[in-house]
């Protein structure tokens, strides 16, 4: 390992890190897992109406990347807790939800709610799928990345407040959008500028892919 400024930034950044406590994960991250959890069995892991569930079920359980695009965040709502779904106005059938679609009421909090509509979001307009586990993004993330980038990913970590670095904000979805995954991968490998290390030979393949998804999850 050379004897960089980015290589002293590295450990700097992994001692404050040490200090602080974990911060919430971003909306569409809880939703996956209550989705995971919840929904998939019928709805497919991707939302697309093929989980295991489907082939015996006369109603098939609607593809969401498609759906739920033209549904606003209320109307989402409604179809998921069951309550007021009658009310949901439009002229086609396809606004009719059958009880196939289980009312869940109150087994949601309202912030589980919300965090079901962001991952319901991210499954139908996101251009990048998922490339690894968010889960090991977060706790990488957590460990690695928070100290300079943010807890939300927002370029304000504690770093940036003693030195005059600039990450990039991570859940701005403008900035993050344009870049694939693979740039991304790249990025973090290599580093970039004069602040961002290079985590090559540090994070394991299975990190950085995962890092990635936490990084599309954070721009949700
Ligand atoms: C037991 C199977 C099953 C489970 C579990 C399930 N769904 Fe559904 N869901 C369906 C079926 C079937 C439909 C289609 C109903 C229809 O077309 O009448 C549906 C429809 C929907 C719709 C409406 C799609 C649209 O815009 O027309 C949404 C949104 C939805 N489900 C979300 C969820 C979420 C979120 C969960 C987990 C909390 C979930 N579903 C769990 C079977 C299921
Ligand atoms: C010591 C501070 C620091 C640490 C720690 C750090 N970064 Fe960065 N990172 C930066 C800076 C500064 C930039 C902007 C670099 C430039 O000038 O283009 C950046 C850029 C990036 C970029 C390119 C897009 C962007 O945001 O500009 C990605 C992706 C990225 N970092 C991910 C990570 C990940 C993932 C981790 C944890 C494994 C991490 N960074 C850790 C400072 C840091």
């Amino acid at each position: 390992m050379k004897d960089t400024p980015r290589f002293l930034l590295l450990c700097l950044a992994i001692v404050v890190q040490a200090q602080t406590a974990m911060a919430d994960p971003p909306p569409a991250f809880q939703g996956r897992r209550l989705f995971v959890s919840y929904c998939q069995l019928c709805h497919g892991p991707d939302g697309k109406g093929d989980g295991p569930l489907a082939a015996q079920m006369k109603i098939k359980p609607a593809d969401l990347t498609t759906t739920v695009r033209s549904r606003s965040d209320t109307i989402l709502r409604k179809i998921i807790t069951g309550e007021g779904k009658q009310t949901i106005t439009g002229r086609d059938r396809h606004n009719l939800i059958s009880d196939a679609m289980p009312e869940w009421k109150s087994v949601f909090s309202d912030q589980q709610i919300d965090a079901l509509i962001a991952w319901l979001r991210f499954l139908s307009t996101s251009k990048h799928p998922l490339l690894g586990d968010p889960s090991v993004g977060y706790k990488t993330y957590e460990q690695y990345c928070t100290a300079c980038h943010g807890e939300q990913g927002e370029g304000d970590g504690i770093l940036t407040r003693l030195l005059k670095i600039e990450p990039a904000d991570h859940s701005n979805p403008n900035a993050m959008n344009p870049l694939s995954n693979d740039e991304l991968v790249d990025s973090i490998l290599e580093g970039a500028g004069e602040y961002m290390p290079a985590w090559e030979g540090i994070l394991s393949r299975a990190e950085v892919e995962g890092l990635v998804s936490y990084i599309r999850l954070l721009s949700q």
